[in-house]
């Protein structure tokens, strides 16, 4: 996993918990990487997924949670260092659309060993509203529902988010019904 979503997770924790909780996770992760990350490296899932396990024992709140707040995190990070990409799309849909066709991709060429989900998604219609379909060999759907929540509120186009997720032949599945709220 790139580097970037280690410091952007240690900055989230530093920034809502404080600096001695960064120490504390590391300390008691004890990674084989050593804890030092830089953007452009590429370390271990499991370091990542130990550090989540670890502050949610030392903070009390779920896994589910933490992996909402660092995705929303994420996504305003994202929405100032890859600007043009949300400037681009102009709209909540039209931006979700464009993940696994373009802005991964583009990811994938910045960082060829990015290990990236995949996207799919069902255009809204009379009965169904519009879908986001997640499918990862990581269990990372509540990271994905607070990068999606943040970018509705980004774009000001408040939804609400239903969520079904699933797992099959080994892999995680999310699908994401966009409700539009008036
Ligand atoms: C400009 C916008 C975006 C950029 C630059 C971006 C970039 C990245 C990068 C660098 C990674 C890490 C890959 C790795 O560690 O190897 C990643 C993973 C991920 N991205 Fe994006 N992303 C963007 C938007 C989104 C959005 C809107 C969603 C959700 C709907 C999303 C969902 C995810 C998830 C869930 C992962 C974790 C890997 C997994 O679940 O398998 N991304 N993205």
């Amino acid at each position: 996993m790139k580097g970037l979503v280690f410091t952007e997770f240690l900055e989230m924790v530093e920034a809502t918990f404080g600096d001695d909780m960064v120490d504390t996770l590391i300390d008691n992760t004890n990674p084989a990487s050593g804890g030092a990350y830089t953007a452009v490296g590429s370390y271990p899932f499991s370091e990542l997924e130990n550090m989540v396990v670890e502050l949610s024992t030392q903070s009390k709140l779920s896994i589910d949670d933490l992996l909402q707040t660092f995705g929303a995190h994420l996504a305003k990070v994202f929405s100032q260092k890859f600007a043009s990409f949300f400037v681009e799309a102009g709209s909540a849909i039209a931006f979700f659309r464009e993940i696994d066709r373009h802005i991964h991709v583009e990811v994938k060429k910045l960082y060829p060993d990015a290990e990236l989900p995949v996207f799919s998604f069902e255009e809204a219609n009379d009965t169904t509203p519009f879908t986001l379909h997640y499918r990862s060999e990581r269990n990372l759907h509540m990271l994905a529902y607070g990068l999606i929540k943040e970018t509705l509120t980004y774009y000001s186009q408040p939804h609400s988010i239903e969520l079904e997720h699933w797992q099959e032949n080994g892999q995680y599945h999310c699908k994401f019904a966009l409700v539009p709220k008036d």
